[in-house]
């Protein structure tokens, strides 16, 4: 059977099958007018796993920012963190952006799956694991112009990890950014983060201090702040549900094309 054949053979034990019945492809569609899309992307998802082998709203919010800011994405390099199915990285990569798709180094399965979402669509991206807070050696050789980070708030017990990889690729490549989608689950957390990122990190805000205590200790700032739905297409947002935004962080101490044009106060 193909891999990307979705309905298993008659022959299969039942575990193979339920699995196999759980894995669809999904076609998602980027252009400026709906009824002539510019192009598509095709992901393979497995419905029964969790994480990095589904789409989540949040990627295809960053996903549509990406087609939508396509000019800053012609010709620069990029990495996408904890990439999963990788729809913002692959839609990158098809406005001309060289790009390098990673997720954690043991989750073997997520970055095959990332593999053949390349071959899939035609596209050339490297695939590396990049498990966050570890320093492989190919983790010195990346310098991302701009770093993409869809959902990947999700796991308090990591945001220190994912900040101390974040931080150093930032540092690696000056004048980069990280352009990062959340989903406000967690209420108290990302009313937190917002409030913090709005006041550029000054304001202590009730409740959890855990986000601004490590925006602060690894010197990163806000320079721009969305609503994840004002940007998205009626009949993306038709789809979608919940309180997600996207944030671009650079370094504190950087001035960037960015900061002088759309700091959010
Ligand atoms: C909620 S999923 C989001 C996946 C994808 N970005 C999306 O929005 O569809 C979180 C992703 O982070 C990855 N991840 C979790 N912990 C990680 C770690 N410690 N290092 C690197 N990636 C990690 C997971 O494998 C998963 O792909």
């Amino acid at each position: 059977m193909n891999k990307f054949d979705a309905v298993p053979s008659e022959e299969e034990d039942d575990d193979e099958n339920s699995d196999k019945c759980m894995s669809t492809i999904s076609r998602h569609f980027f252009g400026d007018e709906l009824d002539k899309p510019s192009f598509s992307i095709s992901i393979l998802e497995n419905m029964k796993e969790e994480y990095g082998l589904f789409v989540w709203p949040c990627s295809i919010i960053l996903a549509e920012y990406v087609w939508q800011q396509r000019f800053r994405f012609s010709g620069v390099s990029v990495v996408e963190l904890g990439a999963g199915t990788s729809l913002p990285g692959l839609v990158a990569a098809k406005v001309g952006s060289d790009v390098t798709l990673t997720d954690d180094s043991d989750r073997i399965e997520v970055l095959e799956n990332m593999k053949s979402v390349c071959e899939l669509n035609k596209l050339k991206c490297e695939v590396m694991g990049l498990t966050w807070g570890v320093w492989d050696a190919s983790v010195f050789n990346l310098h991302p112009k701009i770093i993409l980070g869809a959902d990947v708030f999700y796991d308090t017990s990591a945001f220190d990890d994912l900040f101390a990889s974040l931080t150093f690729l930032l540092k690696n490549s000056p004048g980069s950014v990280f352009i990062t989608t959340y989903h406000n689950r967690r209420y108290s957390y990302f009313v937190c983060l917002s409030q913090v990122l709005i006041k550029n990190f000054h304001l202590m805000c009730s409740g959890h201090h855990l986000i601004e205590f490590l925006m602060v200790k690894w010197g990163l700032k806000c320079v721009k702040l969305l609503d994840g739905f004002s940007f998205l297409p009626p009949d993306k947002a038709s789809g979608l549900s919940g309180n997600i935004q996207l944030a671009e962080i650079v370094l504190s101490g950087e001035l960037t094309e960015e900061t002088s044009s759309s700091v959010v106060r």
